[in-house]
C-alpha cells in the first residue's frame, strides 16, 4: 500500500510538479521571448500563474508553483485573471457588476479559449468566461506581438439578463507579479511641466494613479507606467513592465501589494462618476492595456514599445513625417495675408515641407484675436483672411511649402456663435455657474450631432482645400461641471466622450487615411495609444526650451517613438540654436521662430541642419534608441539611435548642469552596436565659425571597442550640445 501510494506520489509529482492539479489547464500566451500563462483548475478559475521569461518547454508552465505564493490565499484568486466583486474575493476587484435582479455579485468561470493568427506575427488569445448563475459574459483578450515581446490586453462584457446591469467597475486587464520588492515609476506635471518621473517603492496595500479630468485628461498624470520588480528599474538590466493603457479619458491604474506580498495591477477605465449601465445584448469593450516585459531593462521595454508602435500602431509609423514651420509663437493671433505670405517664403527658405498655421484665423461675430473667444466658429476670419483659407493654401504652395491649419474642433467658447446656436451641445451644469479652463468648454462629444459637427469641421475645410496637407488637433480645457444636456445617462458621459471622439476620428480616418495629424492638447495634454491609433504624431509639450525638452523627451522616450514626437525650434530658453535644434533632431522636427530676425551664422546652421536632419532622419525615427546617460542623475544626457542593421547611428548628448567643469570628461559606452563592425564617428551639426575637436582628429573604431571602452563626445560648456553621426566602415 504504502509503495503503491509513494507511486502515485511520484507520478503525480511528475506531470504536476508544483502548482497545477490533475485537471489544471493552462493557456499560455507568448510571445518570442516573454509569457502570460493562465491557469485554470477545476473549479473553473483562471489565475495568472506567470509573467516573465518564456519557458522552452511549454509543457512545464505546469510545473509553476501556484503563482509564487507565500502563504496562504484564503480565497485562492488574489491571482485571478480578472477578479470578479462581491463572491469571495478580498481584493480590489477587476470587475464590479449588480445583476438586473439586484444582487451585486459575480463570480466568472472558464468556458473555453481560442487562439488565432491575426496577422504574421501576431496572435491573438481569446479567453470565455461566464457567471454559472447568470446568462453574464467576460471575455478576456490577449493579443501577443511576436517580435516585439508586446501584449495589448483588453476585455468585453455582455449579458442577457431580463434587465439592464449596473457594471462599476470593468477593468481592461488585471495582472500578477510575484517578487521580493516593487519599484513603480509613475510620471507627473502640469503645462509646460510635463511627464517627471517619480519612481517609488510598493509597499503592502494600494496605489493608485488616475485621472478624472475627463479632456485633457493626462494633463496632470499620463496613463503610462514602468514597473521593475526587485530592484529600482535600471536601463538595460532588470526585470521592467512598461505599461500604458489606450485610453484618451480618465483611467485608473491600480497597484496592490497583496497579503501574500505579490503585485497586482488593474488598469482600465476610471470607474468614478461613470457606473456603466449595460443592456442585455449589448457588449462594453474596455480600452487595451499594452505592456512590454523584459529582464533587459527599460531600455529594452521600450524599445519594443516603440517597434510595436511603428508598425501595427501609430498611423504610417514606418513612413515619412513633413518637417514644418509654425506661426504660433511668431505671430500668436497677430496676423494677415501679407503676414503670412511672408512667412511661407520664409518657411522655404529654412527649407521646411511645411507651412502650420496656428490658432487664431477663425471666427467673425467674435474674432478669435485672443483666447477667450470664436471656439467654434470655423470660418476664416474676414478681416484677417480676405481670401480664406483656399488663398492661403495656394499662397504657400506657389512659395513652393505645403499648408496645414490648427484647430480645436472639440471646444466652443462662451463668446461664440456657436454657443449662442446650441447651447444643449456644451457640456456645463444646469444650475451652476460657468467655470472655464482656458476660457473655453468642451463640447458635448456623447451627442451624435456634436460628432456630426465635429467631423464636419474637419471634412469641410478638407472638401474645400484638398491639398491641405496637415492638422494639429488642440485640445486645451479639462471638463468642469460635467453634465450633457442630451445624454439620458450622465453616468456614462466620461466613458462616451472619449467613444464619440474616436468615432469622429475613425471617420476622419476612413476617408483621409494619410492625412497627417498632430495630436496636441496644450502640450502634452492627451498622448496616448488610443489617439495615437489615429494620430501621426503628438506635441510632448509646449514647452519648447532645449535644456527642459532633454528631459520630456527623455521621459516620453520610455513609451512613444521618435518619429511621433513633435519638436520644435523655439525661442524659449536660454540655449543658443544649435542646442535647441540638437534637441529638437530627436523626434519629428519643426520650427516656430522668426525666421527674418535669424542672424546670418544661425540662418546657415538651420538650413544645413534641416538638409543634415533629411539625411538622419531615417535612423532616428525607424532606428533602436539607447538611452546611454541619464540628464536625471548626471550632468550629461545621451542618447543614441542605431539602425536595424546597425551600420548607422546618430548619437545625441548635452550639457545639462552648469556646475564648475561639469560635462562628459570619460568616455560614454555605447549600445546596440555590432562588436565586429568598424565605425567612422564624426560630429555633425557644427555651428559656422566653431570647430569640432573630434572631426579634426577623424576616428574609426570597432563596435567592439565603442561599446567597451566608449568614445567620449566631449560635451562641456562651450560645447553644450553635440551630435555625432556614427557610420559603419566597409
Ligand atoms: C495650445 C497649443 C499651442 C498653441 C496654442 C494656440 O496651447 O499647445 O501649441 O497651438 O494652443 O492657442
Amino acid at each position: 500500500m504504502k509503495v503503491l501510494l509513494w507511486v502515485l506520489t511520484l507520478l503525480f509529482t511528475t506531470f504536476f510538479p508544483a502548482g497545477a492539479a490533475p485537471g489544471d489547464r493552462h493557456i499560455v500566451i507568448e510571445t518570442q521571448r516573454t509569457a502570460l500563462v493562465i491557469r485554470v483548475d477545476q473549479a473553473g478559475d483562471p489565475t495568472i500563474v506567470h509573467l516573465g521569461p518564456r519557458l522552452q518547454r511549454t509543457d512545464e508552465y505546469a510545473g509553476v508553483p501556484e503563482n509564487g505564493k507565500r502563504g496562504e490565499d484564503y480565497t485562492t484568486i488574489y491571482n485571478s485573471a480578472y477578479t470578479p466583486a462581491g463572491g469571495r474575493n478580498l481584493l480590489e476587484p477587476a470587475i464590479q457588476a449588480i445583476h438586473a435582479d439586484g444582487n451585486p455579485s459575480l463570480d466568472l468561470k472558464y468556458v473555453r479559449h481560442e487562439t488565432r493568427n491575426e496577422a504574421d506575427g501576431v496572435v491573438l488569445t481569446t479567453v470565455f468566461l461566464k457567471d454559472p448563475q447568470y446568462p453574464f459574459e467576460v471575455s478576456l483578450f490577449y493579443k501577443a506581438y511576436q517580435k516585439e515581446d508586446v501584449i495589448e490586453q483588453w476585455s468585453s462584457i455582455r449579458h442577457s439578463e431580463k434587465k439592464p446591469v449596473r457594471l462599476q467597475k470593468y477593468a481592461s486587464a488585471n495582472l500578477y507579479l510575484p517578487a521580493q520588492r516593487y519599484y513603480l515609476t509613475n510620471f507627473s506635471g502640469d503645462w509646460a511641466r510635463e511627464m517627471n518621473p517619480q519612481e517609488v517603492e510598493l509597499t503592502a496595500g494600494l496605489k493608485v494613479l488616475d485621472t478624472k479630468l475627463g479632456t485633457r485628461a493626462h494633463l496632470f498624470q499620463p496613463p503610462s507606467f514602468l514597473l521593475s520588480l526587485n530592484r529600482p528599474a535600471e536601463e538595460e538590466t532588470g526585470e521592467v513592465v512598461a505599461g500604458t493603457l489606450a485610453w484618451s479619458g480618465n483611467f485608473q491604474l491600480q497597484f496592490e501589494v497583496d497579503p501574500l506580498k505579490n503585485l497586482r495591477v488593474i488598469a482600465g477605465i476610471n470607474p468614478y462618476a461613470s457606473e456603466y449601465t449595460l443592456a442585455p445584448g449589448k457588449e462594453l469593450v474596455t480600452p487595451a492595456l499594452i505592456f512590454s516585459y523584459s529582464n533587459m531593462g527599460k531600455g529594452a521595454v521600450s524599445r519594443n514599445l516603440h517597434r510595436w508602435a511603428r508598425k501595427h500602431r501609430i498611423p504610417q509609423g514606418e513612413g515619412n513625417r513633413l518637417t514644418l514651420l509654425n506661426n504660433w509663437e511668431a505671430t500668436y493671433f497677430d496676423f494677415n495675408e501679407e503676414k503670412l505670405s511672408a512667412l511661407f517664403k520664409d518657411g522655404k527658405k529654412l527649407g521646411v515641407d511645411l507651412f502650420l498655421l496656428d490658432d487664431g484665423w477663425f471666427g467673425n461675430k467674435y474674432p478669435r484675436n485672443d483666447d477667450h473667444t470664436s471656439l467654434g466658429d470655423w470660418e476664416e476670419n474676414k478681416q484677417k483672411l480676405p481670401h480664406g483659407i483656399g488663398y492661403l493654401v495656394k499662397e504657400a504652395e506657389s512659395a513652393g511649402i505645403r499648408f496645414g491649419i490648427w484647430l480645436e474642433p472639440e471646444m466652443v467658447s462662451p463668446k461664440s456663435e456657436l454657443y449662442e446656436k446650441h447651447p444643449d451641445w456644451v457640456l456645463k451644469l444646469p444650475n451652476r455657474p460657468e467655470y472655464y479652463f482656458r476660457n473655453q468648454l468642451v463640447l458635448d462629444l456623447t451627442n451624435p450631432k456634436v460628432q456630426d459637427f465635429v467631423y464636419g469641421v474637419v471634412d469641410n475645410l478638407l472638401t474645400k482645400n484638398p491639398t491641405l496637407s496637415y492638422i494639429k488637433w488642440d485640445c486645451n480645457a479639462v471638463i468642469y461641471n460635467a453634465f450633457s444636456a442630451t445624454n439620458p445617462n450622465q453616468q456614462h458621459l466620461y466613458v462616451e466622450y472619449v467613444q464619440g471622439l474616436y468615432k469622429v476620428l475613425e471617420r476622419v480616418r476612413a476617408k483621409y487615411p494619410t492625412l497627417p495629424l498632430m495630436l496636441c492638447s496644450g502640450g502634452g495634454g492627451r498622448v496616448d495609444y488610443g489617439a495615437l491609433k489615429y494620430f501621426t504624431e503628438f506635441w510632448p509639450s509646449d514647452n519648447t526650451d532645449g535644456l527642459e525638452r532633454v528631459f520630456i523627451q527623455w521621459n516620453y522616450s520610455y513609451f512613444f517613438p521618435a518619429i511621433a514626437t513633435c519638436n520644435h525650434v523655439t525661442d524659449w530658453g536660454k540655449q543658443p540654436i544649435k542646442f535647441r535644434t540638437d534637441v529638437a533632431m530627436m523626434g519629428k522636427m519643426g520650427y516656430d521662430i522668426v525666421v527674418s530676425k535669424l542672424e546670418e551664422k544661425e540662418l546657415a546652421f538651420s538650413q544645413e541642419a534641416l538638409k543634415t536632419y533629411a539625411r538622419l532622419k531615417d535612423v532616428i525615427w525607424k532606428g533602436d534608441l539607447f538611452r546611454l546617460a541619464s540628464p536625471l542623475t548626471g550632468d550629461v544626457a545621451s542618447l543614441l539611435y542605431v539602425t536595424e542593421q546597425q551600420d548607422r547611428a546618430v548619437w545625441f548628448s548635452y550639457l545639462v548642469g552648469n556646475r564648475y567643469r561639469e560635462g562628459s570628461q570619460a568616455p560614454i559606452r555605447l549600445k546596440g552596436l555590432s562588436p565586429a563592425k568598424r565605425y567612422k564617428v564624426q560630429e555633425l551639426n557644427i555651428f559656422p565659425g566653431t570647430n569640432s575637436p573630434i572631426n579634426r582628429n577623424p576616428v574609426v573604431l570597432s563596435g567592439d571597442y565603442l561599446m567597451t571602452v566608449g568614445f567620449n563626445p566631449m560635451v562641456d560648456a562651450r560645447r553644450a550640445s553635440v551630435v555625432l553621426e556614427v557610420t559603419e566602415e566597409r
